[in-house]
């Protein structure tokens, strides 16, 4: 059995990202789990936190989670055409402290999807990933891209993916990340 942990980078009930994810889910092969993992629960990064409490458990308990896992799904928002503060705040606490970064991003193979109200598609926060996915060394997943354009068309208000166009690509880019994993 091979697990996916999948990060959603927004907090929002009604997140187009964990929408996007939860699609996925359902998409994977039958040898593979996708786990969503919620990063709310973690706090603003501060180093005098770490230095005087260390790291905290919600924290420790992801970091697990990742090493245990075959790889990770980040569905990324897009701000300001750059990366969501939340979820580079989440990553950036992964990395703590130094040791980690090693042992939780090294050779992790590792995707990025996204999904938009608007018409970019996200296109400019993965790329804006590809600097943070180089300096942890990640193993990154290049294959056909899965952006979400005009998301609010291709999800429903229960939150599911029902354009079919959407729904194939979603399943082509999971069918290649799963290859991916598997090449080693
Ligand atoms: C946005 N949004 C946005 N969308 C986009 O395609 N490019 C962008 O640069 C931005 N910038 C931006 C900045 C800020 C501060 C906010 C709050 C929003 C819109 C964004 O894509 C939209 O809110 C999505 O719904 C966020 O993803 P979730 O929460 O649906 O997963």
């Amino acid at each position: 059995m091979r697990t996916i942990i999948g990060i959603s980078g927004s907090l929002r009930h009604r997140s187009y990202n964990t929408a996007l994810l939860r699609a996925a889910q359902e998409m994977v092969s039958e040898e593979t789990e996708l786990e969503i993992a919620s990063i709310r629960e973690i706090p603003l990064y501060d180093a005098d936190v770490e230095s005087d409490s260390g790291i905290p458990a919600v924290v420790k308990t992801l970091q697990d989670r990742i090493v245990a896992s075959d790889g990770l799904l980040i569905a990324t928002p897009e701000y300001n055409h750059g990366i969501p503060g939340v979820l580079k705040n989440a990553i950036d606490w992964l990395t703590r402290p130094d040791a980690e970064t090693r042992r939780v991003f090294r050779d992790r193979p590792v995707a990025v999807m996204g999904a938009t109200p608007g018409r970019g598609g996200t296109i400019l926060a993965q790329a804006a990933w590809l600097p943070v996915l180089r300096t942890l060394e990640t193993r990154p997943y290049f294959g056909e891209r899965m952006m979400l354009s005009r998301a609010g068309d291709a999800i429903d208000k229960e939150g599911r993916l029902v354009d079919e166009k959407a729904r194939e690509r979603l399943k082509r880019f999971m069918a290649g990340y799963e290859a991916f994993i598997a090449r080693g």
